[in-house]
């Protein structure tokens, strides 16, 4: 069995869910977009980390809600979904914008994004539902395409409650996931940790545990 067949049925699933989801336009609310783009939002200081947007990747942008929070910033932009129809949301969202490119992704890996092109890769609220497998094989494949010296700010699931189980099942949507195995494949696909944090998503920590969530920000030594 591939690597990639390992939780594929899953990827689909999670993949078709999120097809034109009501969730886009309530996302778009300043209020929810104040938890990652405001003064006070953990996101927005790690971000800040990011030495250079020449050329950067959103993994997973959904609608393009965080790519028009910096696509006056970014030299070159490249959203990429699973879902075909959140691309040709983003194609009319930026038509006006000569920055923006547009990838369809596997859901695994990223084909296609071509070895050593991107300064930055981001994600937020999108990796915390993924697969861990599959998580774990973006990680990989992104020392492939970051240039030397590019960085990576990943928001994923730490939530290490219901191994095998659905990913709807579980506090907030989280899918299984671990910080602890995020920082090992990393190591070991050769990129250094720079910053972490594990953090609650909302709600009452006694009932959902705390630290579900965590944000990492990698580098392509
Ligand atoms: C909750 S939405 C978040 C969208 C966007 N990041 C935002 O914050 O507005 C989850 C996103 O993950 C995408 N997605 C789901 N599984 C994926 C996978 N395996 N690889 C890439 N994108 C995936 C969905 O199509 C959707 O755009």
């Amino acid at each position: 069995m591939k690597n990639s067949e390992i939780g594929a049925f899953e990827r689909e699933q999670i993949g078709s869910h999120w097809d034109n989801h009501g969730y886009y336009q309530d996302a778009e609310s300043p209020a929810w977009l104040d938890g990652f783009w405001g003064p006070r939002s953990r996101f927005a200081r790690l971000f800040d980390f990011i030495a250079d947007l020449s050329s950067v990747l959103e993994l997973a942008c959904g609608h393009g809600r965080h790519a028009a929070q910096i696509v006056d910033r970014a030299v070159a932009i490249t959203v990429s979904d699973i879902n075909e129809s959140n691309i040709a949301f983003c194609r009319q969202r930026f038509a006006s914008r000569g920055n923006v490119s547009y990838h369809v992704g596997n859901g695994h890996d990223f084909a296609g994004v071509a070895d050593a092109s991107m300064t930055a890769v981001f994600s937020y609220d999108a990796m915390v539902h993924f697969e861990f497998e599959d998580v774990l094989s973006y990680i990989v494949d992104l020392k492939r395409i970051l240039r030397p010296g590019g960085q990576a700010l990943l928001h994923y699931s730490n939530y290490t409650g219901n191994p095998g189980g659905h990913y709807r099942d579980n506090p907030h949507s989280r899918n299984f996931g671990s910080e602890t195995v995020f920082w090992h494949m990393a190591r070991r696909a050769g990129l250094q940790v720079l910053e972490s944090e594990t953090f609650n998503w909302g709600g009452n920590p006694q009932e959902m545990g705390f630290g579900i969530d965590a944000l990492t920000l990698l580098r392509r030594p």
